[in-house]
């Protein structure tokens, strides 16, 4: 068995809490499945910051390029509010997304039956609700030049960021968004805002011509995001798969989280280009919840998001399939049984610590 290599970055708040409770699987998997998965862990964020003044050091950067794939917690807390814009814990996760190129954001979005009734929307509105959001992850305005603040020296400053986009970067990310929808319903929805912006009228150009030239066989429409943010709300059973920039796939996915009853669901993976020689692709899994200082150390988070995290893990840098499925499963299980973390906690059901939830989904993998 070739060893598979694993970069846990925990970070900050909640973070080391839940990535707890994946190393716990990652050990059960190593000892009774012959996994082969090799650990190695790293600091980043705000931690980062505290050990060596920068929010990922070098080094630890090195292991994440070279490992198979990098878990990674939560970033930042009010400790480091004040620490220079430059290595603020965020920029952790910005260099990891940009040196290792990870463009593709898959954001899923499950209501598990048993959490049907503690979302703030309607029962009948999110039950079954399974969609994806696939959101471009390098680009656009979280990364365009020039991004400044400038001294207009009447007083006066002006803030500058600037949204940005090219062919082959839409191109990509909606042949990921077309390849994963043939595994689905077969259904796009494309997100930008063509009324008012010049890279939204690219957007939906190019999006469009990738679909006519390589994937007209899944069917594709177009929504302003705005209207997108309205429809996810009013009836989000409608979607299958979503493909927007940046920006828009950071607000739309938080929406889309809250949908399944809380942030302290939902995972994330966020995938490079494959290889042209092995194939593989770089890739970092993360909850799409912060590191939320406010119940940080109290051993009360919910580890769900970060463990199913780990098994998109499983399923798209190991091809793990019967693992990840059977991981998944594991979770609605113990949900289905009523145990509750403070943040989904719902009348009838069982309150349980961070530790709790990771045993019990643990044991119900393990059968
Ligand atoms: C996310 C987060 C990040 C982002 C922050 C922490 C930089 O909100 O992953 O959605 O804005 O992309
Ligand atoms: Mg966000």
């Amino acid at each position: 068995m070739a060893t598979r290599s694993l970069f846990l970055l925990p970070g900050d708040g909640i973070g080391p809490e839940a990535m707890a409770e994946v190393r716990k699987i990652i050990a059960y998997m190593n000892e009774k499945e012959a996994a082969g998965f090799a650990t190695d862990e790293g600091l980043v964020g705000g931690s980062a910051y505290d050990a060596h003044g920068q929010a990922i050091s070098d080094a630890d950067m090195d292991k994440a390029m070279a490992a198979d794939a990098v878990l990674f917690g939560a970033v930042g807390g009010p400790k480091w509010d004040a620490v220079p814009y430059e290595v603020r814990p965020e920029a952790g996760l910005l260099r990891l997304r940009k040196d290792m190129e990870l463009f593709a954001n898959l954001r899923p979005a499950i209501c598990y039956p048993a959490l049907a009734n503690s979302s703030s929307l309607k029962k009948d509105v999110i039950e079954g609700l399974d969609i994806l959001i696939v959101r471009e992850l390098t680009g656009g305005v979280y990364f365009g030049e020039p991004k400044e603040i400038i001294d207009l020296g009447n007083g006066q400053k002006r803030g500058i960021d600037t949204q940005v986009y090219d062919t082959y970067e839409i191109e990509r990310i909606s042949a990921v968004a077309f390849e994963l929808a043939r595994t689905r319903r077969n259904e796009v929805c494309s997100m930008e805002k063509r009324n008012v912006m010049k890279s939204g009228v690219l957007w939906n150009e190019v999006v469009t011509a990738t679909h006519k030239a390589r994937f007209s066989d899944v069917k594709l429409s177009h929504m302003l995001a705005d209207a997108g943010g309205m429809q996810l709300v009013r009836w989000p059973k409608q979607f299958d798969v979503i493909v927007t920039d940046n920006l828009f796939g950071d607000m739309l996915s938080d929406i889309a989280a809250m949908l399944t009853g809380s942030l302290g669901m939902l995972p994330s993976a966020s995938l490079g280009a494959p290889d042209a020689k092995t194939g593989k692709r770089k890739a970092l899994y993360e909850p799409v919840h912060g590191s939320a200082p406010d119940i940080a150390g109290q051993g009360i988070a919910n580890p769900i998001a970060m463990i199913a995290s780990f098994a998109m893990c499983l399923r798209y840098s190991f091809n793990m399939v019967a693992e990840a499925d059977r991981l998944e499963a594991a979770i609605a299980t113990v949900l289905d049984k009523g145990l509750r973390t403070g943040d989904i906690m719902s009348d009838g059901c069982q309150k349980v610590s961070t530790v709790e939830m990771g045993d019990a989904i643990l044991a119900a993998y393990a059968g």
